[in-house]
């Protein structure tokens, strides 16, 4: 038979087969010798047919009338291929002991067919031979194989001649023509654990087939095979696995060849790669094999939390690409070394270590907490301990301040800052406390035109303004401000740094004196210079707060009782620099007391001179007798009066005139009533806090 690969080529093959032996088509007749008369004795015929590969023949007797005998031993027709015999025929359609073709057809099983006729040397009577045709017929090698063997291994396609063999998806028709390899090469696996197996597996696996499987994981793996299944790859009894065989390579071993029906052992590898090749001849039906193989990474060591920190997530072990991070407990924090991080993770490497050193869980220190001015901080959990949960107190300087919070306890939280129990992270502050005085109690009588000398801290507020106009005297309010009269300071309000500013100081030209620098001069819009007194207000702002003691300390403005305090009766205390009778300025700070004046009686006294009036800002102070005033160089002192049920002293008058003689009887000190500037006094200070400053850095 003829094998063609396409069957498009098949006509053309045939029609061009030049060979000249076949007249084609191929058919024709066969008699015996000079039918239809009877064939003579002795006679001898042989035809050799032939028809083209592929192809049979086909032969039928049209008329058969031979003598008959035992085996059709006298005449015969034989029919033959080769060396094969496929009848011998003898008789007539009728007889049945021997055997007649009748209305049987004879093929040959290849394209070859032998016919032979004899007689022998008698004839009892005449007869009649044969007359036969035969004609070539294509042979369906699909149905009919010519061998035992399907002559495919998938799929078989007849023509006229042949056949052709094709293969199902996945094979591919291997050389031979009929058998299907399977195409099973450079299949890569790079999951961490899988299967594979021969094809088809457990049904038996294809023929003149060479597969291969790559295994590739990540370095640092290592992989494992285990034969799972049955196992059964062609073997041969003496020789290794001549026939098929399975072979292995993993990094630089080699196991292998495998075959035969006993399983392998596992096979622990130290690659992270591996290659299968299972290798098939052309015959064999076994079923393969199969493979699980897992793979198992270096295992990093199994990392210990750090104390107060732990370690997220917790595996029963790690490796490869596998990571944990470090937490830390509340009130500590991550350090490598000495350096602070914000978080940390660390991955398992392929050689079976950490990327990184275990961090330390060091726990949070608030550092000193930030000093309070005017006070201190005072440590509870124990001297300088300012780590997580330590606490301290703020204390201010008392009695000179106090604090403005009654949540003085702060405690160093895990964040790294201190905060109060209210959740306050920045400090309380430390406020001026006023009208402390040394002054045991009101001491009775003196007057600065021959008052009494100051005692140290009796007049704390006390402040010696100089300036153009001379000397005058402020009340300090709080720690940064001055209250004193419009007319001492008038002349300087474009020039605050003009005035030179002096506290703490009994001796008018103390050198130890605190010294302050005049940022602002603030005059009450009302005031009108040279017209009056009235209004006679002022406020002096202090380019730098005063550090507050026994010694400088502020007066306190009066409150809603101002008027009761400073009542008719009432007796404040003036203390001054201020001329003496002797007509000099004293030299070391002295104060007198007086009694607030009636008013009424007061402003009529003035009326009957010229120069100022009385207004309603105003009160009066002295006796009527006179011999106690203040006088020239005391104007913008305070006229401070004891408050008995706070046991502080409040600003209740400021200096502003009286009788040029001073102390004259009939005639009174006059001083601004306070009461009636607190509003303005509180609004000027609050609202030059609260704008840009300009001349704050120079003047
Ligand atoms: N205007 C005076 C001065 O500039 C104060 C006068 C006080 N006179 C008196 N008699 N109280 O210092």
């Amino acid at each position: 038979m003829r094998l063609l690969a396409l069957p498009g080529l098949l006509c053309a093959l045939v029609a061009a087969s030049p060979d000249p032996k076949w007249p084609e088509p191929v058919f024709g007749r066969l008699a015996s010798p000079g039918f239809p008369e009877p064939y003579a004795n002795n006679q001898e015929r042989r035809w050799a047919l032939e028809a083209p590969p592929g192809y049979r023949l086909r032969l039928y007797f049209t008329h058969f009338h031979l003598e008959l005998s035992y085996r059709c031993e006298y005449d015969f027709v034989k029919l033959s291929a080769g060396t094969k015999a496929l009848a011998t025929l003898c008789g007539w359609e009728s007889t049945d002991t021997e055997r007649a073709p009748g209305n049987h057809s004879f093929s040959s099983p290849g394209p070859r067919l032998e016919v032979a006729f004899r007689s022998d040397y008698s004839n009892e009577q005449p007869f009649t031979g044969f007359e036969a045709f035969y004609a070539a017929e294509d042979i369906d090698e699909c149905h009919e194989p010519p061998g035992d063997a399907p002559p495919c291994d998938h799929h078989c396609h007849n023509h006229l001649g042949g056949f052709y063999c094709s293969c199902r998806a996945g094979y591919a028709l291997h050389r031979d023509g009929r058998t299907c390899s399977a195409l099973c090469s450079g299949q890569v696996l790079t999951e961490r654990s899988g299967e594979l197996s021969s094809p088809e597996y457990p049904e038996p696996y294809p023929k003149l087939s060479s597969c291969d499987y790559s295994i590739r994981l990540d370095e640092g793996l290592r992989i494992a095979l285990d034969f799972v299944g049955s196992f059964d790859v062609e073997a041969h009894p003496e020789v290794q696995c001549p026939y098929d065989f399975l072979k292995i390579q993993a990094g630089s071993r080699e196991y292998g060849p495998f075959c035969g029906t006993t399983p392998p052992p596992r096979i622990e590898t130290q690659s992270n790669t591996a290659t299968i090749t299972f290798v098939t001849d052309d015959s064999g039906d076994h079923t393969g094999w199969k493979i699980r193989y897992t793979s198992t990474a270096q295992r990093c060591p199994d990392p210990r939390a750090p104390p107060n920190g732990r370690i997220s997530p917790v595996q029963s072990q790690y490796v490869l690409k596998d990571s944990f991070s470090v937490f830390c407990d509340t009130g500590f924090e991550l350090l490598q070394g000495s350096l602070p991080l914000k978080s940390f993770a660390a991955v398992c490497q392929r050689d079976g270590t950490w990327d990184r050193p275990m961090p330390q869980c060091s726990v949070v220190d608030c550092g000193p907490p930030d000093e309070l001015p005017n006070g201190r901080v005072d440590y509870i959990t124990g001297p300088e301990v300012t780590s997580y949960q330590a606490a301290v107190r703020y204390r201010c300087a008392e009695p000179f301040y106090s604090i403005n919070s009654n949540d003085s306890k702060y405690v160093c939280e895990a964040d790294g800052f201190w905060t109060s129990s209210r959740g306050e992270k920045s400090l309380p502050s430390c406020e001026p406390v006023c009208g402390l005085s040394a002054r045991a109690a009101r001491a009775p009588g003196g007057r600065i035109v021959g008052g009494r000398a100051a005692r140290p801290g009796d007049f704390p507020w006390q402040v010696l303004l100089r300036g153009a106009g001379g000397t005058a005297a402020g009340a300090l309010l709080g720690d940064r401000w001055v209250l004193t009269a419009a007319h001492a300071v008038f002349e300087l309000r474009d020039d605050a740094p003009g005035l030179d500013v002096r506290l703490g100081a009994l001796r008018r030209l103390d050198p130890q004196a605190v010294r302050a620098r005049a940022q602002a001069v603030l005059v009450h819009p009302g005031y009108a210079h040279g017209a009056g007194f009235d209004h006679d207000v002022a406020l002096v702002r202090l380019r730098d707060p005063v550090a507050l003691g026994r010694s400088v300390a502020p007066i306190c403005l009066p409150g809603r009782a101002a008027g009761a305090l400073a009542g008719a009766g009432a007796v404040g205390s003036v203390a001054g620099w201020g001329l003496t009778r002797r007509g000099f300025l004293a030299g070391s700070l002295l104060y007198v007391d007086v009694p607030v004046a009636d008013p009424r009686a007061c402003a009529a006294a003035y009326e009957q001179r010229p120069g100022p009036r009385v207004t309603s800002n105003m009160l009066c102070a002295g006796l009527e007798a006179g011999g106690r005033d203040s006088c020239r160089g005391d104007s913008g002192g305070a006229l401070a009066f004891l408050d008995e049920g706070a046991r502080r002293w409040v600003a209740g008058g400021i200096v502003s005139w009286g009788s040029v003689q001073c102390g004259e009887a009939g005639q009174y000190g006059v001083y601004t009533k306070v009461a009636n500037y607190v509003p303005w006094i509180e609004d000027s200070i609050a609202n030059f806090s609260a704008r840009p400053q300009p001349g704050k850095d120079g003047f």
